[in-house]
């Protein structure tokens, strides 16, 4: 993965895997500190191909998609240099507009460097992107705002072919708002001829960060109401500094380790802004919390079930639908989870129920969002039977969140748990394993034989 990586490479071939033994100990306390969110530092590290001179991005985790993304950047020619937690990266010249194939289906984050790259060097080529299996994740969005603006787009068998003279503004209207379409448009717009107004757009705290990144590279960024940027073209950008806000996703997988088994953990280094929506959750659940400027934490004597549906910000994000589904396991009484943003983001639920959670998958939705994916043969909604004791056991990770999931299960279960493909973890936690330890869980970083069907 290059000089700067320190995630195992997860193209690297041979027959044993990275998993985690987790011995349950008892209730979970003490402090955890979360660094700069994974969604917004790769965006970030993206962005700064758009200055004419270096930026820095600070508190930046460390986590396998900077690696990934470094290394990506690295191969189009910048220089990147990581000094504790500062990410410096030179655009330099580019010495290549393609982004090589061996990072194809590793996470979303080339399609968000086709627009800086045509502006750099008037074509790109992206490898198919990857990320979770958590939905089929189109990039129509991403395409179609591509071409208004200019962009003549090919898809090929191996990824995506774009070439531009130059790039204009225009009016874009998002069918949904996606997060990553949002900044493929916020960065191509920046430096596109004109005006661009987009509606319709994502306003999650990671990509108004962004935002805020590139107004403060010199972009002309105004933000309206109802979901609408206007951003008007500027001929250059300039290199900038910024301090990356902390993981709001980390923070709440945190705070629920606590309250899973029976503890308390304050999470250190995510304003409470980022978290309002779970924070208003787990209150109607009957947790306590103590919030200060610097700090969030939360317990309970005894929590009541309830039921959440996932949606775009300030809503209850998908992230966290798969730590407070293992927290449901452990509610007495019925709970109901219905995701709203993702069509298959419930792959983690067979491996629970196989711990001696009771849960019941289906197509209905159960809420009042109106579903997206009328008709998907995949389960929208769960209903669990909260208060059984969990088994610890042997299960393989689907997916980032969902393998944190497992984890939580597995700290509040009897026995051992062996959690395989631990990769997706490290791709998006920081130091996982020294913060649950920190917090008293025994768990342990082992290497085992690949299973078979792997
Ligand atoms: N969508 C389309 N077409 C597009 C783009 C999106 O149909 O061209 C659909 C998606 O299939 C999905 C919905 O729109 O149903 C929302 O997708 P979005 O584009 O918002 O997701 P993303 O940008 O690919 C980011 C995060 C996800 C997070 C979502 C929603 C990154 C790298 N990933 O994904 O994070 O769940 O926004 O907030 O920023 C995670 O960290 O575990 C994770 C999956």
């Amino acid at each position: 993965m290059g000089p700067n990586s320190n995630y195992p490479d997860p193209m690297a071939k041979d027959n044993t895997t990275q998993a985690w033994v987790v011995n349950p100990s008892g209730p979970l306390r003490g402090d955890v500190v979360v660094r700069g969110s994974k969604n917004a530092v790769t965006k970030h590290l993206v962005a700064s191909m758009l200055g004419n001179s270096p930026s820095t991005i600070s508190n930046s985790p460390e986590v396998g998609d900077v690696d990934i993304t470094i290394s990506m950047l690295e191969a189009l020619g910048c220089e990147a240099l990581k000094d504790e937690d500062n990410v410096t990266i030179n655009p330099g010249p580019l010495s290549s507009s393609r982004v090589p194939m061996r990072f194809t289906g590793l996470n979303r984050i080339p399609i968000l460097m086709v627009g800086p790259l045509l502006h750099r060097v008037g074509e790109a080529f992206v490898p198919m992107v990857g990320g979770d299996a958590i939905g089929a994740r189109p990039i129509d969005f991403h395409v179609d705002a591509l071409q208004k603006m200019g962009a003549e787009v090919t898809m090929t068998e191996d990824g995506l072919e774009a070439k531009a003279r130059s790039l204009r503004g225009a009016h874009i209207e998002l069918p949904y708002p996606s997060v990553g379409a949002t900044e493929t448009v916020l960065m191509t717009a920046c430096l596109a001829e004109g005006r661009t107004v987009l509606d319709g757009a994502a306003t999650e705290p990671e990509v108004i960060e962004l935002a805020l990144f590139l107004q403060r590279m010199g972009a002309r960024i105004e933000m309206r109401p109802n979901r609408r940027f206007i951003i008007d073209g500027v001929e250059q950008l300039t290199g900038a500094s910024h301090r990356l806000q902390g993981d709001r996703l980390e923070a709440f997988s945190y705070l629920v380790a606590g309250l899973i088994t029976g503890g308390e953990i304050r999470v250190h280094g995510c304003r409470q802004e980022r978290l309002v929506t779970a924070i208003s959750t787990l209150y109607g659940m009957g947790a306590k919390f103590e919030i200060t400027d610097s700090s969030v934490s939360a317990w309970a004597d005894a929590l009541q079930p309830t039921a959440v549906e996932t949606d775009t910000h300030p809503g209850f994000m998908t992230d966290w639908q798969s730590p407070m589904v293992a927290l449901f396991t452990q509610c007495e009484g019925l709970s109901v989870m219905y995701e709203t943003v993702y069509e298959d983001r419930f792959t983690y639920v067979p491996a629970l129920k196989r711990m001696g959670a009771q849960i019941e998958m289906y197509n209905t939705p159960l809420g009042s969002i109106q579903s997206r994916f009328v008709g998907a043969a995949t389960p929208c909604s769960v209903v669990v039977r909260g208060g059984e004791t969990l088994k610890g056991t042997q299960v393989e990770v689907p997916d980032i969140r969902g393998g944190f999931a497992y984890v939580l299960a597995a700290a509040a279960a009897e026995g051992t748990s062996t959690i395989l493909g631990t990769h997706h973890l490290d791709r998006g936690y920081n130091h996982p394993i020294e913060n649950f330890n920190e917090i008293g869980l025994d768990v342990k970083r082992v290497e085992v034989p690949t299973p078979p069907d792997t």
